[in-house]
C-alpha cells in the first residue's frame, strides 16, 4: 500500500471558485502536498491522461471538457491515500456520494464532478509521473 495519490481540481470547479476550500479540505483532512501546479492541459493532453477511457462513449465529452479551462494537479501524501482520498471525494456522480463529501458539496454532475483522485496505487504513480517529474516530488 503506497502512501501517495493524485489529484485535479477540474475545471468547474476552478470556475466556480471552489479551488480554495477544496485545498483547504484536503490539507484540514490530513494530507500532505507534495507537489501542486496550476495549468491548462491541450485536448491532446486530456486524450493522453484518460487514455484508459478512450472507447467509453462519454470520451470525447471528458476529453473536451478537461481541456476547457485552467485546473490544478496535484500529489497528495497520507496513510492509505488512494482510499482515504476516494472516500474524502465520494462517488464519481455527485447524486450518489455522501454528505460533506468534496464531490457531494462542489461538483456539478457526473461529467463535471469538480475532483479526480487515482483509483490504485498504480494509477496514482503513472497520474502523478504525467505531470510531475523527479525533481518536483519531494
Ligand atoms: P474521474 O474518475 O476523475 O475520471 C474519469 C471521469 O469520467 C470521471 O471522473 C467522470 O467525470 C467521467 N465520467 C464517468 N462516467 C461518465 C459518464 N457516464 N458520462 C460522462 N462522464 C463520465
Amino acid at each position: 500500500m503506497s502512501n501517495r495519490t493524485f489529484t485535479m481540481i477540474k475545471p468547474d470547479a476552478m470556475k466556480n471558485g471552489h479551488a480554495g476550500a477544496i485545498l483547504d479540505r484536503i490539507i484540514k483532512e490530513g494530507f500532505r502536498i507534495v507537489a501542486l501546479k496550476q495549468t491548462k492541459l491541450s485536448a491532446e493532453k486530456a486524450g493522453e491522461f484518460y487514455a484508459v477511457h478512450s472507447a467509453r462513449p462519454f470520451y470525447g465529452e471528458l476529453v473536451e471538457f478537461m481541456s476547457s479551462g485552467i485546473i490544478i494537479a496535484a500529489i497528495l501524501e497520507k496513510e492509505n491515500a488512494v482510499a482515504s482520498f476516494r472516500t474524502l471525494i465520494g462517488a464519481t456522480d455527485p447524486a450518489k456520494a455522501d454528505e460533506g463529501t468534496i464531490r457531494k458539496m462542489y461538483a456539478t454532475s457526473l461529467g463535471e464532478n469538480a475532483v479526480h483522485g487515482s483509483d490504485s496505487d498504480e494509477n496514482a504513480e503513472i497520474e502523478g509521473n504525467f505531470f510531475f517529474s523527479g525533481l518536483e516530488k519531494f
